[in-house]
């Protein structure tokens, strides 16, 4: 590390190593943060602090997106300050995966912590234009909140609040800027240069992921050695996690990266008794044993050692009263129907990869096409404008070979009596596209 401006602080921060950070003061059943409460909690931002010296912190902070790829934060500050420009600034709370809770809860709960990272991203960049892209139910709310921000001169530039459309891909980086620019909210075919340098209206584009800008204000609050006193080297500070699938229903928890995912997530040695395997990183993320599980560390690092991702921070328990292989086909039934439908892969490979699954799952299946999916999924990745066809062949392969006895007596003797339970994995956006498909014939 080699910043000298260091922001040392003496008084008023949490404790750098207590937890929760982002959490902290929000009780389980209560209302929106206001602003007056956010203050005497947080302090204000010191901008002029900011403007100077937030950049080289973030650098020695080591932190990273929380969108879903874990991109260094300090990178892509750096391609969009070299662009030249003033740039626009985008908040990004589409949170389109259906297993994802923690943007909404962050905008609902405390909207002026994840605001106060887009001012300060604004405000460190020199930024033209500030917009808040979420969803329509939290939309009012944060208007409100921007307004009493405004009233208080706290924001660099206003910041305009706009709606992300529902959906799985509404967004995508290039997605979301396309929304703001009032286009259909779909990714770009042709990217002729990176958004960070060429986004909306051409001008460079900061696009960030609500939770990353939480922990900017953060980082601007209180600098890069609190904000390193959790968490590992490489995975520096804490993250928001969205469990589902224990008992009570899901939860959005956080904690330090590099805790045992054993300890954050409460399993014991015997949770193979529960639970047939765990999803992580959400739909375009990967299946993985709970021995596996249970071997892990909660940090993109760990889970990438076992081809695994955590994605934006999901965890899905399966329990055994699931068919594993009916949650995997109506997934993959709502991800096709979740595409922009405009590439080869998502049109042609994700309606080849559903009807295979709907088959194997719900009816009769033929060995040959079940042992097709692999090939399947090799000529869908990194075909399509956008990285959902590659989430599809993650998931679809993890679940082949994490459930790979399900198949084996699916194709043997067809469905089991449990593809009639309920989905245990949650949807949301869209509507199923095409129900039901094949009815289930339990053995
Ligand atoms: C299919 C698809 C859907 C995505 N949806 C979201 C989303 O809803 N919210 C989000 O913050 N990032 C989403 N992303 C990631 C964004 O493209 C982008 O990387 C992210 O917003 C950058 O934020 P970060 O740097 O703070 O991680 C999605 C990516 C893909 C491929
Ligand atoms: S790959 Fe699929 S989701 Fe992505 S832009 Fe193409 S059609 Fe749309």
């Amino acid at each position: 590390m080699t910043t000298t401006m260091h922001r040392e602080v003496t008084s008023g921060a949490p404790h750098p190593a207590a937890l929760p950070r982002l959490l902290r003061g929000l009780r389980p059943e209560g209302g929106a943060v206001g602003l007056g409460e956010h203050l005497e909690r947080w302090g204000a931002l010191d901008l002029r602090w900011v403007r100077h010296h937030l950049q080289p912190e973030l650098e020695d902070s080591g932190l990273r997106g929380h969108g879903g790829a874990a991109f260094p934060v300090a990178a892509k500050w750096r391609s969009v300050a070299a662009a030249g420009r003033r740039p626009t600034v985008i908040l990004n709370g589409a949170e389109g995966e259906p297993a994802s809770a923690k943007d909404a809860l962050l905008l609902a709960r405390t909207p002026h912590l994840v605001l106060d990272g887009a001012a300060a991203a604004a405000a460190a960049l020199g930024a033209g234009r500030g917009v808040a892209y979420v969803p329509r139910h939290l939309s009012d709310a944060l208007l409100a909140a921007v307004g009493a921000r405004q009233r208080h001169g706290l924001d660099p530039v206003p910041v305009e609040v706009l709606e992300a459309p529902p959906g799985f891909i509404s967004g995508q980086e290039s997605a979301a800027v396309n929304g703001v620019q009032g286009r259909p909210a779909v990714p770009s075919f042709i990217e002729i240069r990176p958004i960070r340098e060429r986004g909306v209206d051409g001008r460079p584009t900061l696009v960030h992921n609500a939770e990353t800008l939480a922990h900017v204000a953060l980082v601007a609050r209180y600098g890069a050695r609190w904000f390193r006193a959790l968490g590992t080297e490489r995975n520096p500070g804490t993250t928001l996690l969205t469990v589902s699938g224990r008992p009570g229903g899901p939860v959005v928890q956080e904690a330090a990266f590099g805790t045992p995912l054993r300890e954050v997530l409460g399993l014991g040695p015997d949770a193979t008794r529960s639970y047939q395997g765990a999803l992580l990183g959400g739909y375009g993320g990967t299946w993985v044993t709970i021995d596996t599980l249970l071997g892990l560390d909660l940090s993109e690092d760990s889970a990438r050692s076992s081809s695994a991702t955590l994605g934006a921070g999901i965890v899905v328990l399966l329990g055994h009263d699931a068919c594993p292989l009916a949650e995997v086909a109506r997934v993959v039934r709502y991800m096709e129907g979740e595409s922009a439908g405009q590439c080869g892969p998502c049109v042609h490979g994700l309606a080849a990869l559903d009807e295979v699954l709907q088959g194997l799952a719900f009816a009769r299946q033929s060995r040959a096409n079940v042992e097709a999916i692999g090939e399947l999924c090799a000529l869908v990745e990194g075909r399509g404008a956008c990285r959902h066809p590659d989430g599809v062949a993650r998931f679809v392969t993890s679940a082949c070979a994490v459930f790979a006895s399900e198949v084996a007596a699916h194709l043997r003797s067809g469905p089991c009596r449990r593809v009639g339970a309920p989905s245990e994995l949650p949807f949301r956006g869209r509507v199923l596209r095409r129900q039901g498909g094949v009815a289930a014939r339990p053995r």
